[in-house]
């Protein structure tokens, strides 16, 4: 099947992709896919344990070939890997769909993703490392979003309704 998405929610870890993304995806009639889960069950292994027995190199390159595959195949909300943007391929891919950059405070960002072993990038100092992180990505989800949307003391549901108004988009 070729499709485009109607949708692509990027962002970093614990802004609630996936929880925005099926509420999108509910309001919008469509189907949701999530390319940590599509990662996850090709592998047959936790996303963590591809970072242990492999390291990350080699889970870049199984995430690319999971979101390039979902990027031609999923016609609904497609929501990726916090870090599948650095992919320089990728973001050309992203050129001319609707890309929603969902933002977060650090501090926000760090209680929600802070204690959560499945994230093996912010292992050791949460804080420390979720600040470098958006150092080195924040121009990159903002070079390619056709919106960006303050998660900041929203609700999943209050977000959802400002991507929709952003996008423009009909509700099912
Ligand atoms: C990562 C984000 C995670 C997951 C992996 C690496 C990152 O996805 O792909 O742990 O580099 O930011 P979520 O953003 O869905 O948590």
């Amino acid at each position: 099947m070729s499709a485009v998405p109607l949708v692509v929610l990027v962002g970093p870890m614990g802004v609630g992709k996936s929880t925005v993304g099926q509420l999108l995806a509910e309001q919008l009639g469509v189907g949701y896919r999530d390319t940590d889960e599509d990662v996850v069950a090709a592998q047959g292994r936790s996303i963590a344990e591809i970072f242990v027995d492999e390291g990350e190199p080699a889970f870049r390159a199984i995430e690319k070939r999971a979101v390039h595959k979902a990027l031609a195949d999923h016609d609904g909300v497609l929501a990726l890997g916090g870090g599948a943007i650095l992919d320089q391929e990728t973001r050309a891919l992203l050129a001319g769909l609707r890309v929603v950059y969902l933002s977060i405070d650090v501090e926000e960002a760090v209680r929600r993703t802070g204690l959560n072993a499945a994230r093996p990038l912010l292992a050791g100092n949460p804080r420390k490392q979720w600040r470098e992180l958006m150092e080195a990505r924040r121009h990159l989800y903002e070079q390619i979003a056709t919106a960006v949307v303050s998660t900041d003391g929203r609700t999943p549901e209050e977000v959802t309704q400002v991507a929709l108004d952003a996008l423009e988009l009909k509700e099912a």
